[in-house]
């Protein structure tokens, strides 16, 4: 693996250029983005006729804020190919998301998004440290999930060699880590500390093995998260972030160098932050909902799309673009428990304060009379499996209650677990809640 900080030319052009710069080509992609859509997609078009609004009107970024968003709402009214602005024969490939409830989430791509969406993944690898050259293990899922073949054609993108494992047969993923010895693996924060087990189970130290960046995404993760799996697989890691509805893998992703969020590639998605009760945009560094309208995006574009993702935008550090702030959760993840409003990562963090415990944990959320509780369950590290006195136990459950009780302030039942208690997800996304509480009709 070659060095961490870009050389000169290294980089595309774009990545160093002026704010004034930036704003003149996003706006001018944005003006093109919003006409092509209003042309092409009869929904989007009656949603401005709707409210009034023309591509006309857009003369300036801050424009933007007139016109309607589209919501995952629309995507499944619209089911399959209802929002697609290119002719079938125009497609190249389609992505799905499954999502918890209803019908899938359909896209589409045209060979100029392929296109576009390779070069801004190999531009998230290259940003992550990796070069031509590597090697690079791709754990993500493949097939209608765009983990899988987004990352894949990245790492092609960049001139490293793709390693296309995809996700399970965990004992085969460090077979083949150990005997091929790739420099980068691109996997969900949670499969890889299935991974890092494997390795501990086997006794394999993290010297012995040869990766030295991983990139991590699909799924929420803190700062906690990300010391546990450098210290287990002794990389760096480095936070990618994406949505099917938005291209996939590789709408922003954080830079080896500085480490603080994720960098959005600002040349293809214009990022905004709402008020998710008033639709408000917010100023950059208010924490809201993040939207998205993308800028080069031809079978499939999407103008203000609602994520439901909460952050921040944060100003520009390693690259000209605009950085996000790790993803305190979605807001169809949070749970109110008794009035306080509580998201999975936070329960994580605080679990991940104690070194006696594992990154693997599970928040069951269950309902007696009109109350709700909260069980938080987590395991002890490996090496102290089996090995602890109760009244130890009992002191690491107690302590964890107390922490969760005076920072977020939300009351537990802790249940501590000996490790490999807690089912370990092998392909896409981890079940970090299990909500057993009766459904409202
Ligand atoms: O998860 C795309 C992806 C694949 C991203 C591989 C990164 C790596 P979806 O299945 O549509 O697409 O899920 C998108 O996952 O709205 C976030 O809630 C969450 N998510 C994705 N990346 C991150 C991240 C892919 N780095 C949804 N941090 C998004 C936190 C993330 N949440």
């Amino acid at each position: 693996m070659t060095s961490k900080m870009p050389l000169p030319g290294e980089l595309d052009p774009i990545e160093t250029a002026s704010r004034d710069e930036i704003s003149a080509l996003q706006l001018e992609r944005l003006k093109w983005s919003v006409r092509h859509t209003y042309d092409n997609v009869e929904p989007y078009r009656q949603k401005c006729l709707a409210k009034g609004v023309h591509p006309d009107d857009l003369k300036c970024l801050a424009d933007l804020g007139q016109f309607p968003f589209m919501t995952k709402a629309d995507l499944r009214d619209h089911y399959p190919f209802g929002l697609f602005a290119v002719p079938r024969h125009k497609l190249a490939r389609l992505h799905a998301s499954s999502g918890t409830t209803g019908k899938p989430v359909v896209v589409g791509y045209t060979r100029n998004d392929l296109d576009n969406w390779a070069a801004v993944v190999a531009r998230s690898i290259r940003a992550a440290g990796g070069r031509a050259g590597d090697m690079v293990h791709v754990a993500y899922g493949y097939g209608m999930f765009t983990g899988g073949l987004g990352a894949h054609y990245g790492v092609e993108r960049l001139g490293a060699c793709v390693v296309p494992m995809s996700g399970g047969q965990t004992e085969k993923q460090v077979q083949q880590i150990m005997d091929f010895k790739p420099d980068i693996i691109m996997v969900t924060p949670s499969y890889s500390l299935v991974i890092a087990e494997e390795f501990e189970r086997l006794g394999i130290q993290p010297e012995e093995i040869s990766l030295k960046v991983g990139i991590f995404g699909a799924e929420p993760w803190g700062e906690g998260m990300r010391s546990e799996i450098e210290r287990k697989l002794g990389i760096d890691a480095i936070d990618i972030y994406g949505l099917t509805e938005v291209m996939g893998p590789g709408v922003a992703c954080e830079c080896i160098e500085t480490k603080d969020g994720p960098v959005i590639w600002e040349d293809h998605f214009y990022p905004e932050i709402i008020d998710p009760e008033t639709g408000e945009v917010l100023p950059d560094g208010e924490e809201g909902e993040l939207v998205f309208t993308s800028l080069t995006k031809e079978a499939f574009p999407v103008i203000r799309y609602r994520t439901r993702d909460l952050t921040r935008l944060l100003p520009p550090t390693a690259r000209s673009f605009r950085r996000i702030g790790k993803i305190t959760g979605r807001s169809d993840d949070m749970l109110i428990i008794r009035g306080v409003n509580v998201f999975p990562t936070q329960i994580e963090e605080q679990i991940l304060r104690d070194p006696r415990l594992s990154g693997n944990y599970q928040v069951v959320v269950t309902r007696e009379g009109h109350l709700d509780n909260l069980e938080v369950r987590c395991e002890v590290q490996r090496e102290l499996s089996g090995k602890l006195p109760p009244a130890d136990i009992q002191a690491i459950g107690k302590e964890l209650q107390h922490r969760i009780k005076t920072i977020i302030g939300v009351s537990t039942q802790i249940t501590v677990m000996e490790f490999d208690a807690i089912p370990r997800t092998q392909v896409g996304k981890a079940k970090r809640v299990l909500d057993e509480r009766p459904k409202q009709n």
